[in-house]
């Protein structure tokens, strides 16, 4: 019986992990996170320009506030943040709950809609 299901281990064990390579290699703009993005950030946001909001390209492990050339809220530049998975959540569930008299109101609701957004954050940024 082991020796029996040791391939078949072996075998899902190696498609798990084609699996992950290929999901790294996928160019961001594939992915589901990039239509959501569009659709709620990109009135405000977008990868390579300040608009609105700052731009967005490599703020996955970046210090909140340091995007260069955009005018940050006092609060946000001083916050401290390193922006990651776990933060950005917290971000979209209500800027003004994790940096009070940040200049960002927007909420995303949905907990499966912050996680594909914040998936797109994380490929744009190259990570
Ligand atoms: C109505 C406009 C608006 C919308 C919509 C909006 N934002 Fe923002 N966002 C801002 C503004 C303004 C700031 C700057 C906040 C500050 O300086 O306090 C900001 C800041 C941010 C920051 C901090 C970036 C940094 O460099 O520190 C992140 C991350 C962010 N927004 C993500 C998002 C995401 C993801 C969405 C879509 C789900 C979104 N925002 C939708 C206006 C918006």
């Amino acid at each position: 019986m082991i020796a029996l299901r040791l391939p078949i281990l072996s075998f899902m064990v190696a498609s798990a992990m084609a699996l992950a390579t290929s999901a790294r290699a996928e160019p961001a703009d594939t992915l589901p996170g990039a239509r959501l993005y569009q659709a709620r950030c990109g009135t405000c946001h977008s990868l390579d320009a300040n608009r609105i909001g700052p731009a967005h390209r490599g703020v996955f492990d970046r210090a909140a506030g340091t995007a260069p050339g955009y005018s940050y809220s006092p609060a946000l530049k001083s916050s401290g943040i390193i922006w990651n998975a776990a933060n950005l959540d917290q971000w979209l569930q209500g800027p003004q709950k994790l940096v009070k008299g940040s200049k960002m109101y927007f909420v995303v609701p949905s907990a499966s809609d912050r996680a594909a957004i914040i998936a797109y954050l994380c490929a744009a940024s190259g990570k």
